[in-house]
């Protein structure tokens, strides 16, 4: 999503905002921005462009802006196209107001027809720009910056992270946070403001996580929070983990691919964490032991690959924690008719913890006093605070859009939790719980086997060939079809390649009509006896009618692997974890795709990493 950064110090503001938004550019990028109080003119000064942040560089390099107090920003199109005019930040009339927002405000359009009819001239398409005019006109109207942000989010409906730079307070910034995530990096004689820590990580150790429906005035020694009634709230400042300041790429040749490789180690940290919970797991967890115990149902709510995560585990708490599970979409789960049941655990996925879709369901789910289990990636995300208890994944940051170990740790955390409520319910004994656990970091290891064994193979052979195709259909059975699901989202995430996934079962009552030589398909296996039967049954069928085969198949599976165009085999595993250990080698495969088709894998065009607003 669209990212805001603002800086107040005594150093230079342009290339510390310009650094924080390249950290943060895999959010949005299909336009940018930059303004200052600048040092000569001590006038506020922007430069704006549209494509990538890399342009904006450009721009300014050849007109320099400079000043001590400065707020940058990086869009991902809501309202308007990706042009220059639609760039934040956004002004006033006067242009002595600028300011950035991260969010959608609802009722803009109402707002801009009654600012327009008092006088007030628009330069944008964008909902964001009727801030700045609402603003200069509580500005006008109480002559004070914090009466003058009441009034203004007395009036504003939506989700916003807004951050305001004026020529007149050019000691201040000033911070706005409704459902969408700003923080504050308290430095020694600076302060920066952001929408993610990773903009300031390094520079200040020192974080403050504005809280829901808060805003601050900020200057370089201090930040005052308030709440929209103006009431002064004490806010502690924590101290940021420095994982979260690796985000270099480490000699790989995209994010992308540093994540792939990245997976065992991830899911290593993941299981230990879980281990170290020891018999207080449900207390460390959040979630009451009498919850567990007595769970009938279990709902995972997610979005794109999160939600592709939580399908899996269908499996996982159905098969071993004997738990009827049921994963689904955020976006959709919202307006459907909801009926409160006590008895079910609901879990909530995201990797970035902002997702609006899934937010919104949580809080919907708080409001009927519904128990949510986060499981997300971010220590410090809005879903942590807004959920009854929290499990995080050990995956580090993940810059790629594309998600790799978030996905991989998720299935992981899933599968412990699994097993863990398993063992809780005595459904299985100790010794099959630790057998699970063995077993977990065990795939982790035929994961990462798989990158090394058919790296040279994928990328010397199969992408070369592959590339070439415009259309393909993933099939899977069981947790191997919401694995195929996944496949199909990375290759039309990074390759642009449009891609179906399909339950193989279904083939036969519709899709079976695509099958030609021009459209690959692509088969994900199972290691479980009657499903491999079922699904050799389905490779007959594509092989009889013409179709060119890929198949990702377990030791043993030799007729599958006789029927294959292209085979990749797996050593045979524990059926649940399957999937996970075909994960590594299906990423790669992707990659190597959509990197022999020149695409920008860790910025795909249209996409944002987190995407929060509904
Ligand atoms: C965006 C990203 C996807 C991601 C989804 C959910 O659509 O492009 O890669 O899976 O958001 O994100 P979350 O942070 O909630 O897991």
């Amino acid at each position: 999503m669209c990212s805001v950064v603002g800086y107040i110090g005594q150093r230079q503001s342009c290339a510390l905002v310009m650094e924080g938004l390249a950290r943060l550019e895999y959010r949005g990028y299909d336009s940018s921005g930059f303004a200052c109080v600048d040092n000569e003119t001590r006038r506020l000064m922007s430069a704006k462009s549209a494509g990538r942040l890399s342009q904006l560089v450009t721009r300014l390099q050849e007109k320099p802006i400079d000043g001590t107090v400065g707020v940058g920003h990086t869009r991902w199109s809501t309202h308007g196209v990706a042009s220059e005019a639609n760039a934040h930040p956004h002004f006033d009339c006067t242009k002595k107001i600028s300011l950035v927002h991260n969010g959608i405000i609802e009722n803009y359009l109402t707002l801009k027809k009654e600012l327009e009819a008092e006088g007030h001239v628009f330069l944008s398409q964008t909902d964001s720009e009727v801030i700045a005019h609402l603003f200069e006109r509580a500005f006008e109207q109480t002559k004070s910056c914090k009466k003058a942000v009441m009034q203004l989010v007395s009036q504003l409906h939506g989700a916003y992270a807004v951050v305001i730079v004026m020529e007149e307070h050019p000691e201040l910034l000033i911070g706005i946070r409704k459902s969408s995530p700003l923080c504050i990096g308290v430095g020694d004689g600076e302060m920066f403001i952001a929408s993610d820590v990773l903009a300031f990580a390094g520079k200040t150790d020192r974080v403050s996580f504005l809280p829901e429906k808060t805003f601050t005035l900020v200057t370089k020694d201090k930040a005052a929070v308030y709440d929209f009634d103006g009431q002064l709230l004490d806010l502690p400042v924590e101290k940021l983990d420095s994982v979260w300041t690796a985000t270099e790429k480490q000699g790989h040749e995209h994010y992308m691919l540093k994540e792939i490789y990245e997976q065992k180690s991830a899911i290593y940290k993941t299981v230990s964490l879980c281990q170290s919970f020891g018999e207080s797991v449900w207390n460390s967890i959040g979630i009451s032991a009498d919850l567990i115990k007595n769970t009938k149902r279990i709902k995972i709510i997610g979005c794109g690959t999160s939600w592709h995560a939580g399908r899996i585990a269908e499996f996982f708490f159905e098969e071993i924690t004997r738990i009827p599970t049921t994963a689904v979409l955020a976006s959709e789960f919202r307006y459907r008719t909801f009926f409160p049941e006590l008895d079910t655990l609901y879990i909530a996925i995201s990797q970035s913890g902002e997702t609006a879709d899934t937010l919104e369901v949580v809080r919907m789910l708080n409001a009927h006093g519904q128990k949510v289990l986060a499981l997300t990636n971010v220590a410090s995300s809005t879903l942590v605070r807004e959920s009854e208890g929290f499990l995080l994944t050990q995956a580090g940051p993940e810059l790629a859009v594309a998600s790799t170990k978030a996905f991989t740790t998720q299935v992981a955390a899933l599968y412990w939790l699994a097993a863990r409520m398993a063992l809780e319910r005595t459904v299985i004994s100790d010794g099959q719980f630790k057998q699970c656990q063995e077993e977990l970091l065990m795939t982790a290891n035929i994961l990462e086997n798989g990158l090394d064994a058919y790296k040279y193979q994928i990328f010397e052979k199969l992408a070369l060939f592959y590339s070439n195709f415009s259309a393909f259909i993933f099939l899977g059975r069981h947790s191997t079809y919401p694995f195929a699901l996944e496949a199909a989202l990375k290759l039309k995430e990074i390759a642009y390649v449009f891609a179906q996934a399909y339950p193989a079962g279904e083939l036969k009552h519709g899709p079976i009509a695509l099958i030609d030589e021009k459209t690959p398909v692509c088969l994900f296996s199972h290691p479980d006896p009657l499903i491999y039967q079922k699904l050799l049954s389905n490779a007959q069928e594509i092989k009889a009618r013409k179709g060119h085969l890929i198949v990702f198949a377990f030791e043993g599976q030799t007729e599958l692997q006789a029927l294959a165009d292209t085979c990749l085999m797996f050593p045979a595993v524990n059926s649940h974890l399957a999937v996970l250990s075909m994960t590594g080698v299906m990423q790669l495969f992707m990659y190597a795709i959509a990197r022999a088709r020149g695409c920008d894998i860790d910025r795909p065009r249209n996409l944002a990493k987190s995407v929060t607003v509904e």
